[in-house]
């Protein structure tokens, strides 16, 4: 039985890369592992929300964690802000994060050049509260997809070091996890890239089929192939990458073989695409806003997975600050 954390950030709706990334490993490791799934508030701050969303955010994403399938009687589902031992574990772990390392993490370097004007230390210690998160409960597996692998690397390390300096086999190193045998990257539909909140490019699990298609037909194109059997472009390969994850693998073979035959027809593979989407979103989406407007089961998820998650912390607290010396007289 491995101990399963992962968490993400209340930002926004979530997506489609947030589902295939992330939430749908978490519901499959749910049933025969020991998790910890929660909703990254903290982490949300880098980007300023104001007092009133901040908590629509979080019961946004609470809302979508459950109509997923996480199972509170299965995982402990919280809210990172919920346990306050988290922000002292990364107060603790600050003291051995250096500045250059993690001026140079990609994810960092990223966020200073999409937002330059917006450089606050809790960007460039990012790596560090994320870490803390993973390390409080000893996790060895952290679902998450492609873009966080630096983050886990981090994490690592953070663990490795904290041993290391203190002498003692404390914490575990934590492994990036996905049930497929690499971590995914979900394409946007613009071209390239990631689809990611901050791109503005989501197809997010409440949008509607109506939505759905809509973004759908309008994803980017080329002018087709000439040559039979010739490489796929970006564009299309991102179409591909998205329909390897929703469709059948004869629906992906057969627009493959018109492709390499040069007898595709773009807007058939996109009004495919759609449905496909809408199959595996809708059954979903028609939960989400039932469990958002249940304020009663909300809260008791919530409740229930904070006072698990903060027993876990509170030990794991307290063993630190012994193994760094703190001692009351
Ligand atoms: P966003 O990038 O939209 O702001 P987050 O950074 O909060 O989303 O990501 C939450 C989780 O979803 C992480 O595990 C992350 O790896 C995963 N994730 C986000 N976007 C993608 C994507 N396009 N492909 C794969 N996984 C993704
Ligand atoms: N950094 C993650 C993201 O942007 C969210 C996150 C915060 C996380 N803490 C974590 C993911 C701990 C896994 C484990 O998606």
């Amino acid at each position: 039985m491995e101990r399963v954390v992962s968490g993400i950030r209340s930002t926004g709706n979530l997506h489609l890369g947030n589902y295939f990334g992330a939430l749908k490993n978490f519901i499959k490791m749910q049933n025969e592992n020991e998790c910890f799934f929660f909703i990254a508030d903290y982490h949300s701050l880098t980007t300023h929300p104001t007092p009133a969303n901040l908590h629509g955010n979080v019961r946004q994403v609470l809302a979508e964690y459950l109509a997923a399938g996480i199972d509170p009687e299965k995982a402990t589902i919280y809210v990172q802000s919920d346990v306050p031992e988290v922000a002292e574990l990364y107060l603790l772990l600050n003291m051995n994060a250096y500045v250059g390392e993690l001026e140079r993490t990609t994810s960092f370097k990223d966020k200073v050049r999409k937002d330059p004007n917006n450089v606050n230390a809790g960007l460039l210690t990012y790596p560090v509260l994320m870490a803390a998160d993973i390390i409080m409960h000893h996790a060895t597996k952290v679902p998450v997809g492609k873009d966080q692998e630096q983050n886990l690397e981090m994490a690592r390390k953070f663990a490795r070091r904290f041993n290391n300096m203190y002498k003692h086999d404390y914490f575990v190193e934590p492994e990036p996890f996905n049930f497929g045998a690499e971590l995914v990257k979900v394409p946007g539909l613009d071209g390239s890239g990631k689809m990611g909140k901050s791109e503005g490019n989501g197809l997010f699990l409440f949008d509607d089929e109506k939505v759905i298609r809509k973004k759908v037909m309008r994803a980017v194109t080329d002018a087709g192939p000439t040559v039979p059997n010739s490489p796929i472009s970006e564009p299309i390969q991102n179409i591909f990458t998205i329909m390897d994850l929703v469709s059948t693998p004869d629906t992906v073979a057969f627009f493959k073989e018109k492709y390499a035959s040069c007898e595709i027809r773009y807007g058939d593979l996109k009004k495919q695409l759609a449905e496909d989407i809408i199959t595996v979103i809708n059954p979903i989406r028609e939960k989400i806003l039932d469990n958002y407007n249940n304020e009663e089961y909300l809260r008791k998820v919530s409740r229930m997975g904070a006072e698990k998650a903060r027993e876990s912390a509170a030990k794991t607290v307290r063993e630190v600050r012994e193994i760094i010396g703190f001692k009351p007289f």
